[in-house]
Formats: structure tokens, sequence, C-alpha cells
């Protein structure tokens, strides 16, 4: 059983996935981080005293982190019209009494994972700031990390944020300056295209593209998932109406998800719904139903594709030092077999 602590901004497909970690015999939870995000830290750690409460472990530790990205920005990181603004789909559910660990998230992390060095896992389903906290810390608490997994990220496909404002010739002219950096002809066309026709960033790496670069600037075993595979992951309009009645958590989660479903209708003609949390926690238990691609990997931190995501996908021809040397090699998940995930999860 592979020992797990979520790191979280709740939010309705976290809480998917959280809900679906305590119906896998593959990990046992071991503590809850709280992060901004979805919404802001302190509803997250309201909302995950809910979650624990209904999986009826209201024991499991709940360690509050950051309020603000590393660079101390707030409030339009808040994802309402997603989540609600109460992260679960406006739907009023009943507040649940709880007490936190006493520390700061960082700093329950560095604790908890430096005393037992290659033991724990880590799943990070909000953007990176406890994480990078953490390094701040104590930068061997990544490696002392049995996994680091992570859902963040859009690497040959779009986004899911858009940099407001920006026209198609300057993402053009900034997709050219960061194409200097690559030598492969087809991550350059796909950059390129990504730039001009749709947005560039994903909204876990956008909320903090600071601490993300630091966290994969450090050593460790990290796994990325991003939209390049959570896309192929989806419950239809069919799947979550099938929920109500089923199992411990049918009835909350098909509740939950109306709002999140009306937001896929209205944003990108779907019947159906992302799953990306809950796919970033099937490459914890399910690993190999996903074929990764191991590179260094940065992350924007200036410019108007602030937050974009890039590997280097291993051109042989690689000279430029700029920027990426000494970057270890990060594992990006770049396909997933998505009906056996998504039949697991929806089992789950
Ligand atoms: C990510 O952003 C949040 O809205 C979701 O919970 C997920 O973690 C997807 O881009
Ligand atoms: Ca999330």
């Amino acid at each position: 059983k592979k020992k797990l602590i979520i790191d979280t901004d709740p939010g309705i497909d976290d809480a998917m996935a959280i809900l679906a970690a305590f119906n896998s015999e593959e990990v046992e939870v071991i503590g809850i981080c709280t992060i901004f995000g979805n919404v802001k830290t302190s509803t997250a750690t309201d909302n995950a005293f809910i979650l624990l409460n209904l999986a009826g472990q209201p024991e499991v530790p709940v360690a509050e982190g950051a309020s603000t990205s590393l660079k101390g920005l707030t409030k339009e990181h808040i994802a309402d019209f997603v989540h609600g603004t109460d992260g679960f789909g406006n739907t009023s559910q009943a507040a649940v009494d709880g007490r936190t660990v006493g520390k700061h998230a960082a700093e329950w992390l560095v604790d908890t994972v430096n005393t037992h060095p290659g033991d724990i896992s880590v799943l990070a389903l909000g953007p990176l700031t406890n994480i990078a906290l953490a390094l701040q810390l104590d930068e061997r608490v990544t490696r002392n990390m049995a996994e680091l997994v992570v859902l963040g990220g859009a690497f040959f496909v779009n986004g899911n944020v858009n940099p407001a404002g920006v026209c198609p010739p300057a993402r053009m002219l900034d997709a050219a300056l960061l194409a200097l950096h690559e030598t492969d002809k087809l991550t350059l066309m796909l950059l390129l295209t990504r730039l001009c026709f749709g947005w560039a960033v994903e909204a876990n790496i956008f909320s903090d593209p600071e601490a993300a670069d630091l966290v994969f600037g450090h050593e460790a075993n990290i796994r990325v998932v991003g939209l390049d595979v959570t896309h192929s992951c989806q419950f239809t309009a069919e799947d979550l109406q099938g929920l109500a009645g089923q199992g411990r958590f049918g009835t909350f989660l098909q509740q939950i998800t109306r709002f999140y479903l009306q937001y896929h209708r209205d944003a990108y003609n779907m019947e159906a719904v992302y799953v990306h949390d809950p796919t970033a926690f099937a490459a914890v238990i399910q690993p190999e139903r996903f074929t990764w691609k191991a590179g260094p990997l940065r992350v924007l931190t200036e410019g108007i594709a602030r937050g974009m995501t890039v590997l280097d996908a291993g051109s042989k021809k690689w000279n430029s030092p700029n920027g990426w040397t000494g970057r270890p090699k990060v594992q990006v998940a770049v396909a997933v077999q998505g009906e056996p995930v998504v039949a697991s999860l929806l089992q789950r």
C-alpha cells in the first residue's frame, strides 16, 4: 500500500480524486494539505474536513498551506465559475468542525516526509506553492518523497487559462523566442500552433509559475500529468447522473458535479466533464496506463505566456545552455489509456 499525502484545492475534481483515493486499496491517505486555487485556502481547508467526514476518516491530519503564491498574489486565482464559490458547485454543504495540525503545510510536509524518507507519495492537485515552500525550508524534501505526482501543465496541447489580452502576433513572437531554445522542429511547430490558436497555460501552473519552476528544478521522482492526458479522461453527463445513490460517495458527487457539468457545457460545448485530478490519482495507482516522456522541464515565469510549461522532449542536437543546464529530468505523461482509466475511476 502506498502512503499518500494529497495537496489540494477542493474543488470538484479534487473531491472526486480524494474520494476515489478513499475507495482504493492501493493507497492509504495519511494527510491532506490545503492550498488556494479553485477556492481560497481557508475554504479548501473547510472542504477537506467535509470530505474526510464523508469518507468516515476524520482523524486524517489536515495541514493548511499558503494563501498566496510565492510572489504574494491572491484573488485572481479563485475559479468560482468552474467550481462554485464554495468549491462544491454552490451546494451549501453543512460545515464540519475540524482542527488543522497547527503547522503550515510546508513545515508539516517537511517533518512528515523527512521522517520516513522514500516511503511517502505526494499527489499535488493544485498550485505547487506548498511544495516549493517546503523545498525552501529543506531542499531534501522532494527527494525524500517516494514520488511526487503533479496535476499540472499543458505540453503539446492547448492550456485552459487565457492570458488576457494577448493578440496572436504577440503570441507568435513569444513562441519564436521560446523556440530559439528548441532544436526539435516538431516541438517548435506544436508550440507555435498552441500559442496562435489557443490558450497557452494550465490553471494550476498559472496560479504559481515560480513555484512550479522551482519544484521541477529539483532532482526527485516527479511525474507530471497535464491536459495532454486529462483531456482524454471524461465522465459523461450520463455517467454523472448514474452516480446518484451509488456507493458511499455517489450522491454527493452527482450533486456537486451539476455545476461543473454546466461549466463544461457553456465553455466547451461538452456533454461531459474533464476529470483532471482523478486522472492524476490514476497515475499514482496505475502508472503503467500512461506513456511517459522524460526531459528537463521549465515553466515560463515572465512574458505573455507566463505559466506555460515547456518540456525538452529529447532532441539529439540539444546544445542550448541557456536556462536548461543542470535541470533534472521529469517524467511527463504524453498519452493515456483513457477507457480503462475512466472506468476504474468511475467505479471508485
Ligand atoms: C486543474 O485546475 C483546477 O481547476 C482543477 O481542480 C485541476 O486541478 C485543471 O487545470
Ligand atoms: Ca485541483
